[in-house]
């Protein structure tokens, strides 16, 4: 085990003001003295019955200080291809956690003052009957349980003595968490899925091949290694089996080497074997220091039996907290003592779920918190928390290597990521591509040689500009539209990644950003494209339209982009894709409402007027009339001159043209810059 009570309570009395306290440790009580000259007096459990206690400073304390030794281990190669390197460990213990829902029928207690401690070196499950607050209770202490409206939750959480809110962010940032609900990108295989995980979140240090060896040696402790290759997949997609992307989960926050790690449900859906498995990774991590919190359901007795400890909940209340080793003398002593060749697990399980929890109660379950404990330390500012939980104190490595990889790195491999992604989704890229060309060719044909037919005769007239519209409605629709569904659907990927510390909100959304502007450039190509024989000319020749071609591509697709910039904005502010498709009107309609072609922007009331400036199509349908009609409004010799009637209709003048253009980029930036904040506000709200 790498580290004790003791140790950890060594570090606690570095930060101590007391003069003499009796403290709580996980080993028991122990005692020390902050002398007057600022040295700390000891007496270790191991040194009681020395002459006299040793004397150190404070500073003779940080050198002694396990970290220390750690993380000069942390810098040798060995130990960075080991995934089960020794670790400075986090002790985690709460106390007083409530979790009250308001009904129209009163309150009710989901959580009841519930305690409990999770060790370091040890690994604590969390069971109890379906609905009795075990998840509840891990998304409590892993800060992904907020306050709300209905919902009231107090804790008391502690992390090394000092005490913690792990809704903040960059508390909840060092605590791995796997969710119950497997969110894995779906074109990922798991070996990829691991590797990325690891590439971002170790220190910038660590190199290539000892990730390579990292991933390979937790593929093989996960009995990964036959299906490492294969996409995870998701319902679009066949993959690898459930468990197996339960496994990969698994895999994907071990692989980091945290000191803590929150896991629900890590074996549900898993046999017996493969269950066995996951238990004995959760365990050699461990003993490599980290302190292992999940919950269960059905173990095994072979599986039951390996845990250290147990916290058994029951309709919101700790039934029973401890070592598993003492929960048959426990039941026994509470009149319940388990029959013979009886599966421990679910014999506290059927006592749980048979007898009233008032019946439990008489009989002595549902003791008290008992625990001493010594005031908490309150820390000043996030760097002392930090500091504390060994986030930033590592003296034999620099600062810089120390640190994640850098913005540049996160934006590179997010990118690589999402072509990656975008090469073997070919369903859904097919899908849309295959979409743009089939309306190409029909608007193609509808429209067929308008672009050319004569510009006096008004219907003729009247058909040409109908189709310039159709085609720019058609590549702004197109574009915006997958952009708005595939935000939300991508959104539990992200939250997952951005709450455990893969990258910033900042890096991923310039990597979708580069992406989507590279996607967004080849469909408006595809779209008007004459550049390859087979997809000669979809639209733009058939239709044959009088503008230049590569000015016509510009225009088009700064109308797309800025029009996914609003799609991008409103994909933020939704949770679900169901939500986004309810979105989609608001999407497009005031987009047409406010283009000029149905109605005069001069005819709109003034109190509305404004809101052009937000509508893409609008400056699109402008600049896209003066590329079209331009020459010909100006030309003298048409009688009678329907262009210059059209421009004056759309209010388009000539000279505004930088005007237009300026609006649409602007547009594109501010949408974009709007869909950040609010990415970035949703995200750290909450999980
Ligand atoms: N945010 C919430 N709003 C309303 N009710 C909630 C909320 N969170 C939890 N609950 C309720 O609290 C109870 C405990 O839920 P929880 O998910 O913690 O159970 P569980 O022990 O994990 O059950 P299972 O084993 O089925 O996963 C349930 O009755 C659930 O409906
Ligand atoms: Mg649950």
């Amino acid at each position: 085990m790498a580290e004790d009570g003791y140790s950890k309570f060594l570090s606690y009395l570095q930060n101590a003001e007391d003069t003499t306290t009796e403290s709580y440790s996980s080993n028991g009580t122990s005692k020390h003295n902050i002398v007057e000259n600022g040295s700390v007096q000891i007496l270790s459990p191991d040194e009681e019955d020395a002459d006299a206690p040793t004397t150190y400073t404070r500073s003779e304390l940080n050198i002694s200080s396990r970290r220390k030794q750690l993380s000069r281990r942390a810098s040798t190669t060995e130990e960075r291809r080991n995934p089960f390197a020794e670790r400075e460990g986090n002790a985690l213990i709460w106390r007083n956690v409530n979790m009250t829902l308001s009904t129209k029928q009163g309150e009710k207690k989901l959580l009841n003052d519930v305690w409990g401690e999770v060790p370091p070196g040890e690994i604590t499950a969390i069971m109890g009957p379906s609905g009795a607050g075990k998840s509840s209770l891990l998304n409590v202490l892993a800060g992904r349980s907020r306050s709300t409206a209905k919902l009231n939750v107090q804790s008391e959480i502690r992390m090394n003595e000092y005490l913690v809110d792990p809704t903040n962010i960059e508390v909840r940032k060092q605590i791995a968490f796997v969710a119950q609900d497997d969110s894995l990108s779906f074109t990922a295989t798991p070996r990829e899925a691991i590797r990325f995980s690891a590439k971002l979140r170790l220190p910038r240090i660590t190199t290539d091949n000892e990730i390579e060896e990292l991933a390979d040696r937790m593929l093989a402790e996960l009995g990964l290694k036959d299906c490492a290759d294969t996409m995870i997949g998701g319902s679009l997609i066949k993959g690898i089996s459930g468990g197996e992307r339960k496994r990969t989960s698994v895999g994907v926050e071990l692989v980091t080497k945290p000191s803590l790690v929150f896991l629900d449900e890590p074996t549900s859906g898993l046999d017996s074997f493969s269950a066995m498995q996951v238990i004995k990774v959760l365990k050699k991590i461990a003993h490599a220091g980290c302190s292992v919190l999940f919950t269960i359901h059905q173990p095994s007795s072979d599986v039951f039996n390996s845990f250290d400890r147990l916290i058994l909940l029951n309709k919101g209340m700790v039934m029973y907290q401890g070592p598993v080793s003492e929960v048959p003398e426990y039941f026994a002593r509470h009149n319940h003592p388990m029959p013979p060749m009886f599966n421990p697990a679910d014999w506290i399980m059927d006592v749980a779920n048979q007898y009233s929890q008032e019946q439990l109660m008489k009989e002595g379950f549902f003791c008290k918190d008992e625990r001493n404990m010594p005031p908490a330390i309150v820390p000043s500012g996030n760097d002392e928390l930090l500091d504390s939980l060994g986030v930033s104190r590592h003296d034999d490595i620099s600062e810089d290597e120390w640190k994640h990889v850098g913005f540049e790195t996160e934006v590179r491999l997010l990118f690589k990521r999402e072509l990656i992604h975008t090469s073997r989704n070919k369903k859904g890229v097919g899908a849309r591509f295959a979409l743009t060309m089939f309306m190409s060719l029909l608007i193609g044909n509808i429209f067929f040689g308008v672009g050319g037919s004569s510009m006096t005769d008004p219907s003729e007239f009247n058909s040409h500009f109908g189709a310039m519209i159709m085609v720019l409605m058609m590549s702004m629709f197109g574009t915006a539209m997958p952009t708005l569904l595939s935000f939300p659907e991508e959104r539990p990927v992200f939250l997952r990644e951005y709450s455990t510390n893969h990258y910033g909100v900042v890096a991923y959304f310039m990597s979708r950003l580069a992406n989507e502007a590279v996607i967004t450039f080849l469909q408006i190509l595809v779209c008007l494209s004459a550049l390859l024989p087979v997809l000669l000319s979809i639209a733009y020749p058939l239709v044959d339209l009088q503008s230049n071609f590569l000015h016509f591509l510009a225009i088009e697709y700064a109308l797309a982009m800025s029009s996914t910039a609003l799609a991008v904005l409103l994909g933020c502010a939704v949770e679900d894709p169901t939500m986004a498709t309810e979105f989609l009107p608001l999407l497009f309609v005031p987009q047409l409402l406010f283009a000029g072609f149905f109605v005069r922007t001069d005819l709109i009331p003034p109190w509305l007027r404004w809101a052009q400036y937000l509508c893409a199509l609008t400056y699109g349908v402008r600049l896209a009339l003066l590329a079209e009609f331009g020459d010909c409004a100006n030309d003298d010799s048409i009688f009678p001159n329907l262009c210059a009637e059209l421009l004056d209709a759309n209010d388009v003048k000539e000279s505004e043209t930088s005007l237009y253009w300026g609006v649409l980029w602007t547009l594109f930036f501010v949408f974009r810059l709007a869909g950040l904040t609010l990415l970035r506000k949703k995200s750290t709200k909450f999980y």
